[in-house]
């Protein structure tokens, strides 16, 4: 498999309704979003993957798109817009929009000329069952609750929504649906944009007949039903074909519930799908079976078995994205590491590990300062649909108040909504007005501003981590082993390409551990190239809590 751009970039997501106020309205915007650029070239990441900013009525925060060729206005304007464009290519950085075509938003033109009757052109745009109010077309159930069918009464049917009932999925069946998302694609290639993250790929594609779950009571996630479908892949191939080949732009498709032989089907060289996956796999470890918010204690030997088990699969024959926060993800640390005593350490440790394995590693805004998830006592705080339809769901079933907020606390998109934290001063520096959503009170002690005074800081220690893997070829291409695969406190794993051999070490448990030394490389000859700790100590000597080590050893020369 050969090098790419993409290959060796660090992305960084950007949230703009959180990211930078600039109007005074509260709300995050693409002006805002210039200003502070150069605080993105200073860490040092190549590409920013821009969540959506197209015109939408945010039922979903503009995952649910009302004009795709329209900026959302509460955003800026589509020269603000061509601006922020130039501003990043200016400073030698690249922008990925969010494209999001599984489906619109219910008041998309398309959608509500479908709603006028079934003999519509644009009725075929979307995906309908014949049926009466008594009786739904199957027990498929929403992620974001509910039935995943909801019926029209003047035209006697249901359609699909996977998503919220605002979010009617498109049928891509449709060739003129098909024809229309190429359209969308050129639209932004041709202004110069740098490729697309697909929002929820593997969807597009429907089983046929729409069957439901047998043997279940209720509602289900019906997912082998819908996601992974019997098309998927020559649709990905014919709008490679037509739209993405012809630009050298970069693409990653979100996709749950695949395993590596799947994405292997999806990004393998020669495939002409998509360049890499957002997997989940390392997501669900501390979930059951129901959903994510089946909470479960996770178990870390499984979690390392997933990420090696994707850094083998796909070495020489796919690529991985490296991710632990996302939107729709709560904050990592306290869901892998440790959100308290050693929060610094464990923000550090846990960018150490993405940034040290073979994949393209994303970075989510405030990811790079340690931010933490957020508790609101009172669910009028919140704002994420998922989470305020769960919390209506549920209590109308009798949940209790208190349990369903573990949920939310625990698993909560909010958690990674909240403003960015600048500084510490009122609204964090990210408004000068009360916000959107709270800040999650701890901008006090956690803000861009202290961490670029202090040295220790993990802003400080990101934008090493950037630069090593620019300056480290190995840490990029080189193949991967698991040393300790079974050990219950330790990731240890190692990376060798043409000579150069790295090391990485990490401890993820609260207390010390013990020091482990490959047999093939040798003290005396590599060189610690990275710790989370002040490096006074010995560098082979015990990890103490959380501590992570990257060793760098090259090969004499023949
Ligand atoms: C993806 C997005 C999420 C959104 C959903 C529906 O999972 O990341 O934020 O709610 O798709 O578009
Ligand atoms: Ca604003």
């Amino acid at each position: 498999m050969g090098k790419n751009w993409w290959k060796e970039s660090v992305v960084y997501q950007i949230y703009p309704r959180s990211f930078q106020d600039s109007n005074h309205d509260g709300i995050g915007d693409l002006a805002g979003i210039l200003t502070r650029l150069d605080y993105l070239k200073k860490l040092g990441i190549d590409v920013v993957w821009l969540c959506p900013v197209y015109d939408s009525p945010n039922v979903d925060n503009g995952y649910d798109i009302r004009d795709y060729k329209e900026i959302l206005d509460t955003f800026g304007t589509m020269e603000d817009f061509d601006r922020l464009l130039e501003g990043l290519h200016s400073r030698g950085m690249k922008l990925l929009m969010d494209l999001v075509v599984n489906h619109t938003s219910d008041q998309h033109e398309w959608f509500q000329q479908a709603l006028q009757s079934r003999d519509n052109p644009y009725h075929d745009y979307y995906i309908w069952q014949d049926g009466t109010t008594d009786k739904l077309p199957n027990n498929w159930e929403s992620h974001f609750s509910g039935s995943a069918w909801e019926y029209v009464p003047h035209l006697g049917q249901y359609y699909l929504h996977i998503f919220a009932k605002q979010q009617p999925d498109l049928n891509w069946k449709n060739p003129k649906v098909r024809e229309a998302v190429k359209d969308i694609c050129r639209f932004w290639l041709g202004k110069g944009v740098d490729g697309f993250r697909m929002d929820t790929m593997n969807f597009y594609s429907k089983v046929d007949g729409f069957p439901s779950v047998e043997g279940v009571e209720g509602l289900v996630r019906a997912h082998r039903f819908y996601q992974n479908g019997p098309h998927i892949h020559e649709y990905l191939k014919e709008l490679h074909r037509d739209v993405l080949s012809l630009y050298n732009g970069m693409t990653v498709g979100e996709t749950p519930n695949v395993t590596p032989e799947i994405a292997k089907l999806y990004t393998g060289d020669g495939r002409d799908e998509v360049n890499m996956l957002f997997q989940f796999e390392h997501m669900s470890v501390d979930s059951g079976p129901k959903d994510k918010w089946d909470l479960i204690p996770w178990d870390f030997v499984k979690f390392k078995k997933i990420m090696s088990k994707w850094q083998t699969s796909l070495h020489g024959c796919g690529w991985n994205s490296l991710y632990l926060s996302n939107h729709d993800q709560p904050r990592p640390l306290g869901r892998f590491a440790d959100d308290s005593v050693y929060r610094v350490e464990s923000a550090k440790l846990l960018g150490t590990m993405t940034h040290t394995m073979e994949g393209t590693p994303y970075i989510y805004q405030g990811e790079e300062l340690g931010m933490v998830n957020v508790r609101f006592s009172d669910i009028s705080n919140y704002r994420d649909v998922q989470t305020l339809n769960l919390y209506a769901d549920l209590s109308a079933k009798g949940v209790s108040h208190r349990e369903i907020m573990r949920k939310v606390y625990t698993k909560g998109r909010d958690n990674a909504r909240t403003p960015m934290q600048w500084s510490g001063e009122r609204y964090g520096g990210f408004s000068d007005t009360e916000p959107w959503i709270e800040l999650n009170p701890s901008y006090l002690e956690i803000n861009a501003a202290q961490q670029e005074e202090d040295p220790n800081s993990v802003l400080h220690y990101y934008r090493k981590l950037i630069r090593l893997r620019r300056q480290y070829p190995v840490m990029v291409y080189g193949d991967f082993v698991d040393c300790l695969p079974e050990d219950p406190a330790r990731y240890a794993y190692r990376r060798t390409l043409e000579g150069e051999k790295l090391f990485v070490l990490l401890n993820f448990k609260d207390r010390p551990a013990d020091f482990y030394q490959p047999e093939d490389m040798d003290p005396s000859r590599w060189q610690l190239l990275l710790s989370n700790y002040p490096a006074d100590s010995d560098p082979c000597g015990p990890l103490r809590p959380c501590e992570a080590r990257v060793f760098y050893q090259k090969e004499a020369s023949l």
